[in-house]
């Protein structure tokens, strides 16, 4: 089944919208909303368009930075929008914006945006190919070949942490 050429999909054939109301169980000390709260939904929301798009169970390989530029508070909507970006053979590259809304004001505030990999697997864990992604609109392009650079980039330094943890440079002195 994996050698049949498999059909081109758009963007927006697996755009993924999430809203969840941040309540106190998502706070942390401060009260302001637990980082790890968001990156637990940022993943989500990328992993639900992998699947889309793949329409087969996927895995996260890789989590760029994250930075929140704004907080967000208990009582805010807070709206998750994750998009494909790029597909190589097997893996996928999804972009997540995540907005706050005060609902009471109206005010929204872009926190984040963070890039995730996702690999299609079969039913013994193996990458499996998928659908590659349709780019229509200059803008899709150009994100299609940004998303293929942080790619190759991801990869060298893969490959790099690989040689390092074999000669055993990653690992504390001991003493
Ligand atoms: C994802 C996984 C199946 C890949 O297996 P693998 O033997 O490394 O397979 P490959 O080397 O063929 O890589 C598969 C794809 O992943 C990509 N990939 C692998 N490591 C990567 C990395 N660090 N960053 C970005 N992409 C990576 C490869 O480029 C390849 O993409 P392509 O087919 O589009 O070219 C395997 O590493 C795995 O199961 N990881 C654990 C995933 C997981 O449990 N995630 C949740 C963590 S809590």
């Amino acid at each position: 089944m994996d050698n049949v050429p498999l059909e081109g999909k758009r963007i927006a054939d697996s755009r993924v919208v999430l809203n969840m109301l941040m309540n106190p169980e998502h706070a942390n000390a401060l009260g302001n909303v637990h980082g790890g709260v968001i990156m637990k939904l940022v993943d989500e929301a990328g992993g639900l368009a992998a699947m889309r798009h793949s329409r087969s169970p996927v895995v996260t390989v890789a989590i760029d930075s994250m930075t929140f530029e704004e907080p967000i508070f208990v009582g805010n909507l807070v709206t998750l929008t994750a998009e494909l970006t790029y597909t190589g053979r097997t893996s996928m590259e999804v972009c997540v914006r995540v907005e706050a809304e005060d609902p009471l004001t109206g005010s929204r505030v872009h926190t984040n945006t963070a890039h995730l990999v996702y690999v299609a697997i079969d039913r013994q864990g193996r990458p499996r190919p998928v659908p590659p992604l349709l780019v229509e609109t200059p803008e899709e392009r150009l994100r299609f070949q940004q998303a293929q650079e942080r790619q190759r980039v991801r990869k060298e330094r893969h490959r790099r942490e690989q040689g390092l943890s074999r000669s055993g440079d990653d690992l504390p002195e001991e003493g």
